[in-house]
């Protein structure tokens, strides 16, 4: 129950973000910005990429939920849109602001009013999100008529501390260990809801949600660069 604190915290803005976690965070960061996405967009999330790549974006409105650094927004920002960020680490928000504009926000109540976005990408967050309805509906809310979201979870079915791997357990707290180098590792609190969960979830706020299986893009670059242990996958959903 003490993780669930730590986690919970993550939902109400007003209640700062457990020390220990929020730091976690802003060390990782630190490491994805540096041995990730630069020259190695192509490499993480290649689903991911290649969609937005195959989009018209020149001119439209993108939010890009938990920003982080600001590496996707980055990308984004290339192919000609009017990026937005938003992140719950203010630390993460300063640096997604050095490239395009950011605001600190948590996904389940955007700052942003309904029907404002062409496009909401919404990368490797809602895992770490205990109520994860609340952060769907408000993707769904600040979305125009029509339009799509683009969102990656960590894959359901891998489960990096239980071999076991329960795949239809919901809302489990789990740990995703990063190795930062040889030394040294961080341990991220996430909560691992079955793909079911997700699935119906979206199923209730998009008319379609496409599911893409995952690859193992994001384990390339991370295994290159020594940050994470193996196995860590993600699952896309495109969602309309
Ligand atoms: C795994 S990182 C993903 C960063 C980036 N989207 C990517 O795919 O590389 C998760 C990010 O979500 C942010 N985050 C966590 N909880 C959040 C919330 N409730 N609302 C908005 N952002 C949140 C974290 O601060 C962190 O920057």
């Amino acid at each position: 129950m003490e993780h669930l604190i730590t986690i919970n915290n993550l939902s109400h803005l007003d209640i700062p973000l457990a020390i220990v976690e929020k730091e976690k965070w802003v060390c990782l960061l630190q490491a994805f910005n540096e041995n990730l996405y630069e020259s190695k967009a192509d490499l993480y999330l290649p689903a991911f990429f290649n969609y937005l790549r195959s989009c018209d974006l020149e001119g439209k409105s993108v939010l890009d939920i938990g920003c982080g650094f600001g590496q996707i927004g980055r990308f984004i920002k290339s192919l000609g849109a009017n990026v937005i960020g938003i992140d719950v680490i203010p630390e993460a928000v300063e640096e997604a602001n050095k490239v395009f504009p950011a605001v600190t926000g948590r996904v389940e109540r955007i700052p942003f009013p309904d029907d404002s976005f062409d496009i909401v990408v919404c990368s490797m967050v809602l895992m770490l999100i205990e109520n994860v309805e609340m952060a769907i509906s408000e993707i769904a809310r600040v979305l125009k008529p029509g339009a799509s979201a683009l969102i990656s979870i960590l894959n359901p079915y891998y489960k990096p501390d239980d071999s076991q791997a329960g795949i239809s357990d919901s809302g489990t707290l789990s740990k995703w260990v990063f190795r930062l180098d040889n030394r040294r590792s961080v341990d991220v609190s996430y909560f691992h809801y079955s793909y079911d969960f997700y699935e119906q979830l979206l199923k209730r706020f998009f008319s379609l949600a496409l599911y893409y299986p995952s690859d193992k893009g994001l384990m390339l670059p991370l295994e290159k660069a020594q940050l994470t242990q193996t196995n860590t996958e993600y699952l896309l959903f495109q969602c309309h």
